[in-house]
Order: structure tokens, then sequence, then C-alpha cells
């Protein structure tokens, strides 16, 4: 994870945002590490991909932003090697056959800056697989935050807070840096989150952004009104689901 003003809570993200992880697994079946090769996981927050990376054989190094994931990653797999970097304008001693990036790229908003790190930190021949929030993405979610701020008097946070660019801009970009473009997918994916406070949660993992214009005393009223708004639109069954879309891609660096 990375994201400069975010504060992180890792006990939080452990408890109710495995999903996270169980997601990112996906991403494995398209990284195909083999025993040996060196992977970087961007982003590894408290370090579960990373594990599940290294299980294949690879020898794999987890990097994120925050302090507060690499200390709990280190405390998860004390085995593992993890360090802090920004994914923006991060330097490797020694190149990666592949870099894999979960649920992150959409914290960073520079990212150019970010394709050229990754370029540069691969060997040549080597891959990119990445996931995160595409056009489109908590879009029902974030619209419901804001009224609710609006309804009751607060302002709309002052800068554009997430990256979900569409498959044609990040397409675009990927290429200006250099990469050819093995596979991008853009699609839809309801993400069911954790109980019946499942939304309140998820606000306060991730939504702390929204809510820098709210005193810390009257979140739990604004919480309360966006839950009332988006109640008719998330919530099935008894469940709370977040209106994910992603972007996924595949890239490659030419083998030189
Ligand atoms: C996401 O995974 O799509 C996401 C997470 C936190 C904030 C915004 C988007």
């Amino acid at each position: 994870m990375s994201e400069a003003g975010q504060q992180w809570d890792t006990g939080l993200y452990d408890a109710h945002h495995s999903f996270v992880t169980r997601y990112g697994a996906d991403l494995l079946d398209l990284l195909n590490p083999q025993p040996g090769e060196r992977i970087l996981d961007l982003g590894c927050g408290t370090g579960h991909l990373t594990q599940q990376i290294a299980a294949s054989g690879a020898t794999v190094v987890g990097m994120d932003h925050a302090a507060a994931m690499v200390e709990q990653a280190r405390a998860n797999y004390p085995q593992l090697t993890f360090f802090q970097g920004n994914a923006a304008n991060f330097q490797v001693d020694e190149p990666f056959a592949a870099v894999l990036s979960n649920a992150v790229l959409h914290w960073v908003l520079t990212p150019e800056r970010v394709l050229q790190s990754v370029y540069r930190a691969l060997l040549p021949g080597g891959r990119f697989v990445a996931e995160f929030g595409g056009q489109g993405n908590i879009g029902l979610l974030s619209a419901g935050i804001l009224a609710a701020l609006s309804s009751l008097g607060y302002s709309p946070p002052p800068h554009p807070i997430w990256y979900f660019p569409s498959p044609a801009a990040y397409a675009t970009l990927l290429e200006a840096a250099g990469f050819r473009v093995a596979l991008l997918a853009h699609f839809d994916r309801p993400t069911r989150l954790d109980g019946e406070h499942g939304l309140r949660n998820w606000i306060a993992m991730f939504g702390g952004p929204l809510l820098v214009n709210v005193p810390p005393d009257a979140r739990a009223a604004l919480v309360e009104a966006a839950e009332e708004r988006l109640r008719p639109t998330l919530y099935r069954d008894g469940v709370w689901y977040a209106d994910y879309v992603r972007l996924r891609v595949v890239v490659l660096k030419a083998a030189g």
C-alpha cells in the first residue's frame, strides 16, 4: 500500500480486509512464478501475498510505502525480506524477473513515474503483473459518501484521491513507458465486505482521505449517513458490497 497522508491500521487490514489478499491470489496464476526467480511484490501490505509467491520457490522481496505495513509484514513473515519504498520512485540493486502489484496502484497519482520505476527494476524480458482500480471503481460507494458529506454541510476533499484510469489511457502509458501490453482487462468485481459493519470498516480502513473535512467526533454520524444512502444499492441479503471495477495487466519489457 502506498499513499502519503493515508494512515494504515494493519490490525483492521488483517482482521477485516483479507479479500485484498484473496483476490490477489488470482494474479499468481498470471505471474506464474518460477523457482529461483527474483520477484518484487510492489505494495506488499502485511506480506500475505508475498508469502504465497515465496511458496512457489521464487525469491521474493516485498516493498511498501507505509512503515507500519513493512513492520507488520516483517512480523508476519520474518523469513522474508521487506523494505520501505515509494512506488513512484524506487531503485533496486539487482533487477527482478517480475514485478507484481495488487490493489496498490490506484493510490499513486503519478502513474508515469511508477511505470518508469518498474521498467527500470526489471531484467530484459521481465514481466509486470498488476491489478488495481480502473475507471468506474467505487463509483456508487464514493458518490454515497460525497452525498452524505454534502447533506451534513461538509466540503468534499480538495484533490483527487485515487487514480482509476480507463483501459485506453493506461495502455497508452504502458506503451509510452516501453512495455508491450500482453493482457489488459477491465471488469466489474463486486466485492463482499466482511459482516454487518462491512461498509464502515471499509471507510475506516480506506476512506480517510474522503473525510479530511469532517472533525473526528463527527465521523460516526457521517458514516451512518453514508450507510443510509448506500443501503439500497450496496447492501444485499445482509451483506455489504464495494462496487469494485478492476484493471488487470500483464506487460513485458523487451528481451533486449
Ligand atoms: C480498491 O481496492 O479498489 C480501493 C481500495 C481503497 C480505496 C479505493 C479503492
